[in-house]
C-alpha cells in the first residue's frame, strides 16, 4: 500500500481526492493547516471510505515543519499539493501573502523531494494561466498568457518552478494539472465545498442564495459575445477531477509519463454559460433562483473549455458525470449542511 501525502487534504477538491485514492487502496496522510477547512472533514472521508487518513496539522510556510514531517515520513510514494490560498480578488489586495503561500510552501516541498531517491509529484494548476486564449477549445498549446492576478501568477510561477526543477532533477516526476472550472460535491454529500465568507465562485453563491445565506445572485454582463451574451467556462464535477489525480499519480508511479515534467487540462470540453448553469440548478433542485443581471466584471474572460483530447489519450481518463449531476450533488450538500 503507497503512502501518498496530500497536502490542503480537507479542503474541496483534496478532501474528494482523498477519498479516491482511499478507494484505490493508497494509504493517505493529509498536511492541512486548516486556513480554509474544518477537521470535520475527517469524518466526512471516513463515513464514505471507512477509513480514516492520516493527518498532520502542519502550516506549509514553517520550513523546519516541512522538513520534520518529511524526515518523519520517510516512505513517501508521492505528493499531490493542493494547499494553496485562491481567492483572486484578496490576491490583488495582498500579493505577499499569496506568493508566500502559493510559492514559498512549493519551494519547501521541492526541496525535500529532490533529497528523495524517487519521487511523483502532482500539482494543482489552473486553466487561467490560459488567460483569454485565441482558439477553443484550449489545448496544452495554448500560449500561457500574462497573470490577470497575483493569484493567476503563483500557478503560473508554480508550473515554471517544478519545470526547471524537474529539468535538473531526472529522480522527480511530477505533472501539473491545469483545472478548469471545479464544481460538485460527492454524491453521499459527506463532503462538498464550504467556503469562508462570500463565495467567489457561481455554484456555492447558486446554492447559498436558494438556501437563503444570499438575497441574490449578481450575473455579472449579458452583452458578452456568447450565445446567451453570459460568460462561459468548463464546468467539470469534483469527483471527476478526483479521480484524474489517481489516474495521473498511477502514470508517475508505473513510470508511464513520456518526460519528467508534463502537464494536462481537466475540463469535459463542454462550455456551458452562467445562465445554462443557472437553469441546470432550478432543472434539478425545483427550486426557482432570484438573480439579477449586472454589469460586467472586471478580469473575466469571455470564455474558456478545454480540449481534452490528450487527457483522454494520454492520461486515458475521461469525465463521466454532468452538469446536472453536478448541481444536484452540490445542492444535496448545501442542504445538508445548512440542515
Ligand atoms: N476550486 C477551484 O476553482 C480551483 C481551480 C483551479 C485550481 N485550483 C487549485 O486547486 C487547489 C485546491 O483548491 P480547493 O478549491 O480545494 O481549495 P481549498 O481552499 O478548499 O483547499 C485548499 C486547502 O489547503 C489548505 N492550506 C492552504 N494554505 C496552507 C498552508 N500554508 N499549509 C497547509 N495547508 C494549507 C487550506 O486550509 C485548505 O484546506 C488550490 O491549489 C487551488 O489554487 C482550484
Amino acid at each position: 500500500m503507497d503512502k501518498i501525502l496530500v497536502t490542503g487534504g480537507l479542503g474541496f477538491i483534496g478532501s474528494h481526492t482523498v477519498v479516491e485514492l482511499q478507494n484505490e487502496g493508497y494509504e493517505v496522510v493529509i498536511i492541512d493547516d486548516l486556513s480554509n477547512s474544518s477537521e470535520n472533514v475527517l469524518q466526512g472521508i471516513t463515513a464514505i471510505t471507512g477509513k480514516t487518513p492520516i493527518f498532520e496539522k502542519l502550516d506549509l510556510k514553517d520550513k523546519a515543519g516541512v522538513e520534520a514531517f518529511f524526515a518523519k515520513y520517510s516512505d513517501l510514494k508521492g505528493v499531490i499539493h493542493f494547499a494553496a490560498s485562491k481567492a483572486v480578488g484578496e490576491s490583488v489586495q495582498e500579493p505577499l501573502l499569496y506568493y508566500e503561500n502559493n510559492i514559498g510552501t512549493l519551494v519547501y516541498i521541492l526541496k525535500e523531494l529532490k533529497k528523495l531517491p524517487e519521487a511523483s509529484f502532482i500539482f494543482s494548476s489552473s486553466c487561467t494561466v490560459y488567460g483569454q486564449a485565441d482558439e477553443l477549445p484550449i489545448t496544452e498549446n495554448a500560449p500561457v498568457k500574462q497573470a490577470e492576478s497575483p493569484y493567476g501568477n503563483t500557478k503560473q510561477i508554480g508550473e515554471e518552478i517544478i519545470r526547471d526543477t524537474c529539468k535538473v532533477t531526472p529522480s522527480l516526476k511530477a505533472i501539473a494539472l491545469r483545472y478548469f472550472n471545479p464544481v460538485g460535491a460527492h454524491e453521499s454529500a459527506n463532503i462538498g465545498e464550504l467556503p469562508i465568507g462570500v463565495p467567489q465562485n457561481l455554484v456555492p453563491f447558486i446554492t447559498q442564495t436558494a438556501i437563503g445565506l444570499r438575497e441574490k445572485l449578481s450575473v455579472f454582463g449579458d452583452d458578452y459575445p456568447t450565445p446567451d451574451g453570459t460568460c462561459i467556462r468548463d464546468y467539470i464535477h469534483v469527483v471527476d477531477l478526483a479521480k484524474a489525480h489517481v489516474v495521473a499519480l498511477q502514470r508517475l508511479l508505473g513510470n508511464k509519463n513520456k518526460s519528467n515534467y508534463e502537464t494536462f487540462n481537466l475540463g469535459t470540453g463542454k462550455g456551458s454559460s452562467v445562465l445554462e448553469v443557472v437553469k441546470a440548478f432550478e432543472k434539478v433542485s425545483g427550486e426557482k433562483l432570484n438573480y439579477q443581471i449586472v454589469g460586467r466584471r472586471e478580469g473575466d474572460i469571455i470564455s474558456a473549455y478545454a480540449d481534452t483530447q490528450k487527457a483522454n489519450n494520454e492520461l486515458g481518463w475521461k469525465t463521466k458525470l454532468s452538469l446536472d449531476d453536478a448541481m444536484r450533488s452540490a445542492w444535496k450538500w448545501e442542504q445538508k449542511v445548512r440542515g
